[in-house]
Parts: C-alpha cells; sequence; structure tokens
C-alpha cells in the first residue's frame, strides 16, 4: 500500500532538527520541496546538478537512485562532499523519503 505522505526529518544550517511532510508526486525533487517550503537560499541552478548549494548529507537511510554524471562531478567540487552527500535538486519525491534523516550543508556549516 502507497504511503499518503512521507515525512523525513532535516538539520538546518544551524544544527536544528527540523520535520517535513510531503505528499507523493508533489514535487519534482527535494531541492524544489526544502526551497518552496523551508528553505529559500539554495538552488541557484534550478535544479540541474550545476551549483552545489542544494548539498545534503544523509544521516539515517538510504536512496537507491543512482547519481548522474552531472551530479558526481559537482559534488567532486565540493569540500564537505563525503560518500553520503548527494544534491537534492537530483533526488525524487518518492517513498524512500520517508523516515529519512540527512543534513543541510551550507557554507555556514555549524554542524
Ligand atoms: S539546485 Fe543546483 S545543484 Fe541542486
Amino acid at each position: 500500500m502507497e504511503l499518503e505522505s512521507y515525512t523525513f526529518t532535516y538539520l538546518d544550517e544551524f544544527g536544528d532538527t527540523n520535520s517535513a511532510t510531503c505528499r507523493p508526486n508533489e514535487y519534482h525533487s527535494l531541492m524544489e520541496l526544502l526551497f518552496d517550503k523551508y528553505l529559500q537560499e539554495w538552488g541557484d541552478c534550478k535544479g540541474r546538478a550545476w551549483c552545489g548549494t542544494c548539498h545534503i548529507q544523509i544521516l539515517e537511510g538510504s536512496l537507491s537512485s543512482k547519481m548522474q554524471k552531472e551530479e558526481k562531478q559537482t559534488l567532486s567540487h565540493l569540500d564537505e562532499a563525503c560518500p553520503q552527500s548527494r544534491l537534492a535538486c537530483q533526488i525524487p519525491i518518492n517513498a524512500e523519503l520517508h523516515n529519512l534523516v540527512f543534513k543541510i550543508i551550507t557554507d555556514n556549516d555549524f554542524g
């Protein structure tokens, strides 16, 4: 049975824990959802995997979607990139987001 909404947790740039909810197919990507509802300061390239402003690190849970070349390339230029890094604009809204925990990585990362 498909869930009617997905709830996930993210740590923001101040280290605060936030809970967010979305419906299946409500947005094209995790970046669009967070930009629209919670964060205004990212998504500079509008989801093309070029700018790296939507950098997140997965803390709990996992995503099965494979990284495309552009995402790997952009992450390789980010100082704080690690094996758990992803670009939120390349992550679709689906059931894998449910119970996922991730951290927003910014230039002002206090975490
Ligand atoms: S919005 Fe630019 S890399 Fe994701």
